[in-house]
Formats: structure tokens, C-alpha cells, sequence
């Protein structure tokens, strides 16, 4: 008998694939059987309420925490067991709830040191700071100018605006994904606290990274933000994946409407 194999990757593979992902974590479950695909180059953005278990899955695609059940792939390659350190590699950037900024560095200096990190690998760079070089310079500076942070170059990053501090870790971002081709990016709520008149600049930030090719998994409260920007929304309750659609369809399903209790949506 003839076997016919035929491989239908790479084109349709997704940047990230979450099969039957599951996490349990002190006798209880906080994720449960959720199934994902984000296609290279989508902006998909997840909502739910707090608790839903937006951030541990964040944690779990990084590789900061392991996953009890399921398969990640990034551009169809398993990272299942991957430390957090190889699936930098494969082009995976984060940037966290809460601001994580080195406050008495400069702001040139925090995203020279994310470029050096990157260039230097896991153990070139425990010490990075003791030889920045051009190359992490000048990739620093780009990663500047494109979250128009190049007139705070060198001001403290501890006396930034909060809206700063938010451009500050996408352009850390942005100098530590600079050399990989393919980056999937995880915002965990770039929105969180900004004031109101911040949001505009920084959401058409998030654009304009889309718009240069990166894939962009983005947990956001601000439903006009999310609605502004995501092609697709996935709703997370209670550790379940609700759905994932279109937005207009979102806003519409009746599940979700219900979820949320009336909260607007
Ligand atoms: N390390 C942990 N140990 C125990 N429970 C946790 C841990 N991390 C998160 N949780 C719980 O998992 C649930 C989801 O948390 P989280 O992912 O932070 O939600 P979200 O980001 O959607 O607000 C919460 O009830 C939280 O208390
Ligand atoms: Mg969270």
C-alpha cells in the first residue's frame, strides 16, 4: 500500500496556535480547553473580565508559566516545553500589565539595553550594560523614533508621563524583536491607566506596528480602543474561550451579551 503525504504548511500556518490549552494551578482551573489561532499578521484582541484569565494565558504563550494540557505553536513550530528565552527567539515579544520600565535608566538607555539583550542571547546578556554596542544603538534609536520617543532620549525614564512609560515599553519592544522577521507581540492592556487624551497617540502607535507586518495579540478594557483596532475579538469567561469573531458579530452574540450582564459593550 502507497502512503501519500502531503504537507500543507507553511503558508496557512498560523503565527500562534493554542490547542486544547489548560492551566490548573493550586487545585484550581484557571484556563480549560482553549483553542486559538492568530494568522501571521492579525491584530486579535482578547477581552473578558477580570479574572477571566487574559494574562495567564499571556503567561502561558511567553513560556512564563507551563501550560497543563495542550500545544502552542508559533509559526507551526511546537514550543510546548520551550523556556520563555527560545520563544523570544521565534519572534514572541510581550509587554506587561503594570509598567516595567528601569525608572533611573534613561529612556535611550532601557531600550539600548532590550537591543543589546537581543543581540547578545540569554547569557551575553547578564550583563549588557557594560558594552552597548553601535548596532544596539542604533536599533534603540529606530525603536525611539517610531514610539516618538527621540526628544525624551535622554530624560530619566522614572520621569516620564504614564503615557510615556506605555510608549517606553513598546519601543523596549519593538529594540528587542528588531532583527526577527516574523514577531508576534502580546500587549497586556497598553491602555491600563493612561489618561484619556493618551489613548489616541498610543492606539495609532498599535496601528502602525500592525501595519508593518507584526502579529498582535493585545488583551484591552477600552472597547472603543479594541474596536478601533482588532480584526478579530476573542472573549475569555471564567477560563473558557466564549468566542472569537469579526467585531460586529462579537458585539452581537448573544453569549457574550449575557457574560457581560448588561456591561456595556
Ligand atoms: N499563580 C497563580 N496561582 C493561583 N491563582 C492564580 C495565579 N495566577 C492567576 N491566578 C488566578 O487566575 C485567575 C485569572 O487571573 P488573570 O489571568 O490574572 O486574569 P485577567 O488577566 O483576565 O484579569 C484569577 O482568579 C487569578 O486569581
Ligand atoms: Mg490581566
Amino acid at each position: 500500500m502507497v502512503h501519500l503525504v502531503t504537507t500543507l504548511r507553511p503558508e496557512t500556518a498560523a503565527a500562534l496556535s493554542l490547542t486544547g490549552i489548560g492551566w490548573r494551578v493550586g487545585g484550581r482551573t484557571v484556563l480549560e480547553d482553549i483553542d486559538l489561532a492568530v494568522r501571521d499578521g492579525e491584530l486579535l484582541a482578547v477581552i473578558g473580565p477580570n479574572g477571566a484569565g487574559k494574562t495567564s494565558l499571556f503567561n502561558l504563550v511567553t513560556g512564563l508559566t507551563r501550560s497543563s494540557a495542550g500545544r502552542i505553536e508559533l509559526h507551526g513550530r511546537d514550543v510546548t516545553t520551550l523556556p520563555a528565552h527560545r520563544r523570544v527567539r521565534h519572534g514572541l515579544g510581550r509587554t506587561f500589565q503594570t509598567s516595567s520600565v528601569l525608572p533611573g535608566m534613561t529612556v535611550a538607555q532601557n531600550a539600548e539595553l532590550a537591543a543589546q539583550a537581543a543581540i547578545s542571547g540569554p547569557y551575553g546578556s547578564l550583563k549588557p550594560w557594560s558594552r552597548i554596542g553601535a548596532r544596539a544603538r542604533a536599533t534603540a534609536a529606530e525603536a525611539l523614533e517610531r514610539t516618538r520617543l527621540s526628544a525624551d532620549a535622554t530624560r530619566r525614564a522614572g520621569s516620564l508621563s504614564h503615557g510615556g512609560k506605555r510608549k517606553l515599553e513598546l519601543a523596549i519592544l519593538l529594540a528587542g524583536q528588531a532583527s526577527r522577521p516574523q514577531q508576534i507581540l502580546l500587549l497586556d492592556e497598553p491602555m491600563a491607566g493612561m489618561a484619556v487624551e493618551e489613548v489616541p497617540e498610543l492606539t495609532a502607535l498599535i496601528r502602525e506596528i500592525h501595519a508593518s507586518g507584526a502579529t498582535i495579540l493585545m488583551v484591552e478594557h477600552h472597547m472603543e480602543v479594541v474596536l478601533g483596532l482588532a480584526e478579530r475579538i476573542a472573549v475569555l469567561h471564567h477560563g473558557a474561550l466564549l468566542a472569537c469573531d469579526v467585531p460586529s458579530l462579537i458585539t452581537e452574540n448573544p453569549t457574550v451579551r449575557e457574560a457581560y450582564l448588561g456591561e456595556p459593550l
